[in-house]
């Protein structure tokens, strides 16, 4: 079988690097495409989540897991389509087109695992040349107004937010069907995804607020509609009452219809104490940890629906992408865009927190 050499940051697996990983800059090579599959070559990616656990190998070390000595990340991004193998039939030579990283589904068409995480034999946009199946990709519609890297900051993010917000909004709804949007208080804490979903909260005309501490964020949340509480006010000793204060003032006592927490561990229970009754919390993130404990009679007493979801399937991938293009639904243009060779330093200010940019763009091919 043929094989194909590229250029690419890699994640060794622990044999070769014990402890938190550190990408290597190498050559790597993958073998041929198949009939289903595009050799494809990336322009922008986008860094994000998944690749920062998956370096931390924090919930889990994925080169061991998909029993590979090296793993290429980069499940967020845009490439152009170079090659397609004898079966495809999505896209053509030449397109430029969203990675969707949804690589192995229900039957449903759900994901279950992650192309460029945890499907094995799946590789990211962290290489001069890549590979992937032709329903990892979508077609950047043509004409399309909006920059490269704003569809690299899309690919992602936006499209879990738009999987996410769509079963949360309905659950809301199927308690809470007469309350208009203007009443309905949408509250978020976490980075893009989360900023996502309160921008369609936004244009449904619900009021949005946005818990964060990094303050050059306070200006993109302003010009969005987003209110925002500055987190870092609050010592730890006064965290928890400071934020359910500061959110109680700004409901009117209220509390939160639909809360989006990406970040759980240490805030989710914050997160559900600012429920309103009837209210929904909405995850598909987990930053600062997967487990929580939940008082169930409580739960159930105040009657909140708990909304898990991951990722998307693809024909919701086509109508975020659809909806976008239609209701001008775009991450904001940022003219930061980091090189191929400071990639590592990239991934080392963001694991900081230094890095203000909810979409932090990195050029690939570009
Ligand atoms: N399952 C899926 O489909 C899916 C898809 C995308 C992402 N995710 C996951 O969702 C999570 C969030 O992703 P993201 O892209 O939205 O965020 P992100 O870009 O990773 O940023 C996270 C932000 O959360 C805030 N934060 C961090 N620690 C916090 C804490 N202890 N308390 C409160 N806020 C904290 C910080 O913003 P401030 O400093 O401004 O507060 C930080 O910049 C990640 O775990 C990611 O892997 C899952």
């Amino acid at each position: 079988m043929t094989t194909i050499t590229t250029e690419a940051w890699v994640l060794p697996s622990t044999v070769r690097q014990p402890g938190r990983g550190t990408l290597i800059r190498e050559e790597f090579r993958f073998g041929e495409i198949t009939a289903q599959e595009v050799l494809a070559t990336p322009i922008y990616g986008c860094l994000e989540g998944n690749m920062l656990h998956a370096i931390e190998r924090d919930p889990i070390d994925i080169c061991a897991l998909r029993g590979e000595d090296a793993v290429v990340l980069g499940n967020a991004g845009v490439v152009r389509v170079e090659r397609i193998g004898g079966e495809v039939d999505l896209v053509r030579e030449g397109d430029l087109c969203l990675v969707f990283g949804n690589a192995v589904w229900d039957e449903h068409g759900y994901p279950i695992k992650i192309m460029a995480y945890d499907a094995p034999g799946t590789m990211g946009v962290l290489a001069r040349t890549m590979k992937l199946n032709q329903r990892q990709l979508i077609p950047i519609p043509a004409g399309s107004p909006y920059t490269l890297p704003q569809w690299a900051a899309f690919s992602l993010r936006y499209i879990s937010a738009w999987a996410n917000w769509r079963v949360a909004y309905a659950c809301w709804q199927s308690q809470m069907l007469g309350v208009p949007p203007e009443e309905t208080i949408v509250c978020a804490w976490g980075g893009g995804v989360s900023f996502a979903q309160l921008t369609l909260a936004r244009q449904l005309g619900c009021p949005a607020i946005m818990i964060c501490s990094n303050t050059d964020r306070f200006e993109l949340l302003r010009q969005a509609g987003i209110e925002a509480i500055n987190r870092s006010q609050f010592d730890a000793e006064g965290f928890e009452q400071g934020v359910l204060d500061a959110i109680a003032e700004r409901t009117g006592g209220r509390g939160v219809s639909i809360f989006v927490d990406n970040i759980g561990g240490p805030v989710h229970r914050i997160t559900l104490k600012a429920l309103a009754r009837q209210g929904v919390v909405a995850t598909c993130g987990w930053k600062a940890g997967m487990r929580t404990m939940v008082a169930r009679a409580i739960e159930c007493l105040q009657r909140h629906i708990h909304v898990h979801t991951h990722y998307a399937r693809y024909s919701e991938g086509l109508d975020a992408v659809r909806f976008a293009v239609e209701q001008d639904w775009m991450p904001p243009h940022d003219d930061r865009v980091w090189s191929w060779e400071e990639i590592p330093t990239l991934i080392d200010e963001y694991a900081r927190g230094n890095v203000a940019s909810y979409f932090p763009i990195f050029a690939v091919n570009a």
